[in-house]
């Protein structure tokens, strides 16, 4: 069964496609079943995957994809699940229905946020409604300047915080242009491996409790064994 990352923040402009993009591509470089799913009326993760198509040829772009209107991914979620590993959801920019249907579907809620006082500001609005719904989620400073000392205000101030931010970076925007992603375009690169430690740090935080529980027995055997 899928497990659903939804970014979401009601703030546009923040990195919710490119983020959304990124975590998809890395997730499906990893070798995992990816459906990567628009809801946003601008469509710019469709406008990217469009891209993809054409430089990797129809099909076979590693990802499903599919936009739709946000009153649809109950039902899409519901489909794509027994078929993927992961459901990443671009959500539009606002709390309103779309957006709260997507949070509501998700099991994951990553709110990518800029160090600017407007993004904190929206920030707390998203991360209230994804706590009312008692969903986990992490707050990701996204496109940090390097010494931002807003960032550092903003760290201060937010709770929920992922370990990993993501810096300023051309490449992240450039390979977006291409219809990639940096982990392919330059997988060396810094923007690279942010990347790479966002999705590890991801897959620690929704992996299975039910697998968790198939390791157990293993590990009291160890013990037994020790003893
Ligand atoms: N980490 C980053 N470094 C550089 N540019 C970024 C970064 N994240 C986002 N951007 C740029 O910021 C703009 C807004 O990003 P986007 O992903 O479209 O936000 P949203 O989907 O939340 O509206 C885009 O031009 C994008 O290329
Ligand atoms: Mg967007």
């Amino acid at each position: 069964m899928a497990k659903v990352i939804t970014i979401a923040q009601q703030k546009g402009g923040a990195g919710k496609t490119t983020v959304a993009a990124h975590i998809a591509v890395a997730l499906a470089q990893k070798g995992n079943r990816v459906a990567a799913l628009d809801i946003d009326p601008q469509g710019s993760l469709s406008y990217w995957h469009g891209l993809r198509e054409k430089r990797f040829g129809e099909g076979y772009t590693g990802l499903v994809f599919n936009a739709l209107s946000g009153w649809r991914v109950g039902s899409e979620v519901a489909r794509l699940r027994k078929q993927c590993d992961f459901i990443i959801i671009d959500s539009p920019p606002h709390t309103e229905t779309e957006a709260r249907t997507a949070v509501r579907s998700a099991d994951f809620i990553l709110i990518p946020v800029q160090p600017s006082p407007t993004d904190l500001w929206a920030t707390k609005a998203t991360l209230e409604l994804a706590k009312a719904e008692k969903i986990p989620v992490k707050v990701l400073l996204n496109r940090v300047p390097a010494n931002s000392r807003l960032a550092g205000i903003i760290r201060e101030e937010l709770t929920d915080l992922a370990e990993t931010t993501l810096g300023s970076r051309v490449l992240f925007a450039a390979a977006l242009m291409e219809g990639r992603a940096a982990t392919e375009v330059e997988p060396g690169s810094r923007a690279a491996g942010e990347v790479k430690a966002l999705v590890k740090e991801i897959l620690a935080l929704v992996k299975d409790e039910e697998e968790e529980e198939e390791k157990a027995p293993k590990a009291r055997k160890k013990e037994l064994v020790s003893a």
